[in-house]
C-alpha cells in the first residue's frame, strides 16, 4: 500500500480553504492509503504565535482531523512536536539544500515582508527543509495539499534527488514523494480581497471562513463578500474574481460542477446566489462543528493522540536513521 503524508499548522482555524485544499482530500484518501496527518506546531512557530492560544489551537486542529471523518482506526494522527525526529531530519535536509533554493520560496518572500517589523526568524527561512522532513521521513508517495505548496512540494522533490545521489551508492533511500491537488478548489481566495489566497491569519476576519464560525458569521460573510457590478454569474477568474472564487467553494461544498451551477443561476442575481452558498456551507460545517465539539471534550482524542505519536516515532525513527547512516553520522548501526 502507498503511503500518504500530510500536514496543517495550528496558527489559527483552518478555514473552508483549508478544507477543501486540503482535509476533504484526507478523508476520500483514506481507505485506499496508508496516511500520516500531522498537526505541524513546529511549523506555526517560525513566526510569533501567543503560547496558550497555540496549545488550544493544536489539540483544536486534532479535533477537527477527526471531526471532518478522518478514522482514527485507519490513518495515523499525531502532533509534529512530539516526534522529536522531524526536528533532526530537518537538520539534515538543511544540510543538503541551498540557501538560494530557500530564498526562491514565495512563502518565504510573502512571510518575511509580512513579519519585517518585528523580526523574520531563521526558521522562516529553514521552514520547508521541516516540511521536506515531515515527507520523507514517512517514505510518502502521495502528499495532498492546496496550491500554494506546490513550490515546497518541488524542493522536496529535488532534494530526494539529490540525496539518493550523493548517498544511495546501493540504491535510493528516499521516496520520491508527488503532490496531489483537488480539481476545484485548490486555491480558494480571500472573500475580501479576492486577487488574494483565503488564510487562516488573516487580519481582516471577513476574508476567511474559519471551520468553527457560527452559521450566522458564515451567512453574514459570504452576503458581504467582494463581487463585481455585471451582476452575472459566469465562471472567468481573471476578470470576475469575486464572482468565481464563490462559485469554486460552492462546488467544491456540494460537489456540484461550475458548469451546472452556472445554468442553474443563469438571469438570477447575486444575493439569492449568495443565500444559497451560505446554506450550502452552513450545512456542510454544521455537522463537523457538532463533532469537533464532542471530540474537544472526549479524552479518546489524547488518546489517540499518543496511539499516533508512538507509531510516528517507530516510524520516522527508522528513515533517519537511515539517513544518518548514508550520510556517516555517528557510528554504524
Ligand atoms: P497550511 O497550514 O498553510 O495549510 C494547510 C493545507 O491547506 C492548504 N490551503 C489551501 N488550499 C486551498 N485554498 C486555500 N486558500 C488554502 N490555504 C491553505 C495548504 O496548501 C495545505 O495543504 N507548509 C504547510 C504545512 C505542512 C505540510 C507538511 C503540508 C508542513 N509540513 C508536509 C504537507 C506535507 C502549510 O503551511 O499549510
Amino acid at each position: 500500500m502507498q503511503t500518504i503524508f500530510s500536514g496543517i499548522q495550528p496558527s489559527g482555524v483552518p478555514t473552508i480553504g483549508n478544507y477543501i485544499g486540503a482535509m476533504k482530500q484526507f478523508v476520500d484518501l483514506q481507505n485506499d492509503f496508508d496516511c500520516y496527518f500531522c498537526v505541524v506546531d513546529e511549523h506555526a512557530i517560525t513566526v510569533p504565535q501567543k503560547r496558550l492560544e497555540l496549545r488550544q489551537q493544536i489539540r483544536g486542529l486534532a479535533a477537527l482531523y477527526l471531526a471532518v471523518g478522518l478514522d482514527p482506526a485507519k490513518v495515523t494522527l499525531f502532533i509534529q512536536s512530539e516526534v522529536p525526529a522531524h526536528t533532526e531530519g530537518a537538520w539534515l535536509v538543511q544540510c543538503n539544500t541551498y540557501i538560494g533554493e530557500l530564498e526562491r520560496m514565495t512563502q518565504f518572500k510573502d512571510k518575511s515582508a509580512k513579519n519585517e517589523k518585528q523580526g523574520v526568524s531563521a526558521a522562516l527561512l529553514t521552514y520547508p527543509p521541516l516540511m521536506v522532513a515531515d515527507i520523507v521521513l514517512y517514505h510518502a508517495h502521495l502528499v495532498p495539499v492546496g496550491e500554494d505548496q506546490r513550490q515546497h512540494l518541488e524542493l522536496t522533490r529535488d532534494f530526494v534527488e539529490r540525496f539518493n545521489n550523493r548517498y544511495g551508492e546501493n540504491g535510493p533511500i528516499l521516496t520520491l514523494p508527488e503532490a496531489k491537488f483537488v480539481k476545484e478548489g485548490a486555491r480558494v481566495m480571500s472573500l475580501a480581497e479576492p486577487t488574494q489566497k483565503m488564510s487562516k491569519s488573516d487580519k481582516n476576519v471577513k476574508g476567511f471562513i474559519s471551520m468553527l464560525d457560527e452559521p450566522a458569521v458564515i451567512r453574514k460573510k459570504i452576503k458581504s463578500a467582494v463581487t463585481d457590478s455585471s451582476g452575472v454569474i459566469e465562471y472567468d477568474p481573471e476578470n470576475k474574481p469575486g464572482v468565481s472564487n464563490l462559485l469554486s467553494i460552492y462546488a467544491a461544498c456540494t460537489g456540484e460542477s461550475i458548469a451546472s451551477l452556472v445554468a442553474r443561476y443563469e438571469g438570477k442575481g447575486y444575493g439569492e446566489f449568495k443565500t444559497d452558498l451560505g446554506e450550502a456551507v452552513v450545512g456542510l460545517l454544521e455537522p463537523i462543528q457538532e463533532k469537533y465539539h464532542a471530540w474537544m471534550a472526549s479524552e479518546e482524542l489524547d488518546t489517540i493522540l499518543d496511539t499516533g505519536a508512538e507509531k510516528a516515532r517507530a516510524v520516522s525513527n527508522k528513515t533517519l536513521n537511515q539517513m544518518k547512516n548514508a550520510m556517516g553520522l555517528g557510528r554504524k548501526k
